[in-house]
């Protein structure tokens, strides 16, 4: 487990605004260029209106660099408290969005809020075959 990101994750998920579903969730992703980017996910009463903390990570990451070193992502930690036994992984959308600024080899790391369970995975393992558009 990577323990800075971890814990830019772990301290983000304090600031969850998550009224509805009660279900914190901190992100925290490191670039190429070595920047922490953190978010966490911010519901809405208009419940389709909220948005995954791996999103908020992401819209800080672009609006703090250009293109480049600095908008491709490295490794991201989530956390989130265990459901059942099971860590929360990215959703399908989150990958998606990640798959946008990250690589095959992007590490993806889900950990509970104590910090002793964790798992790690590529992110080509979450989101195989993925929608890419190319050079354009
Ligand atoms: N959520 C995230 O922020 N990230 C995930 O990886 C899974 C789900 C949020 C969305 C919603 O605010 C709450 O968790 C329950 O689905």
């Amino acid at each position: 487990m990577d323990r800075n990101l971890f814990e830019a994750a772990a301290k983000v998920r304090g600031h969850a605004h998550a009224p509805y579903s009660r279900f914190p969730v901190g992100a925290a992703l490191r670039t190429k260029a070595g920047a922490v980017h953190a978010g966490c996910n911010v519901e809405n009463a208009a419940y389709p209106e909220g948005w995954c903390a791996e999103t908020s990570a992401i819209a800080h990451m672009v609006a703090a660099a250009e293109a480049g070193p600095g908008r491709q992502i490295e490794a991201v930690a989530v956390v989130a408290e265990m459901i059942e036994g099971r860590l929360t992984a990215p959703c399908g959308g989150c990958r998606q969005r990640l798959a946008e600024f990250g690589a095959a080899d992007t590490l993806v790391e889900a950990t509970d809020p104590s910090g002793k369970t964790s798992r790690t995975w590529r992110l080509s393992e979450l989101l195989p075959a993925a929608f890419d558009l190319g050079e354009r």
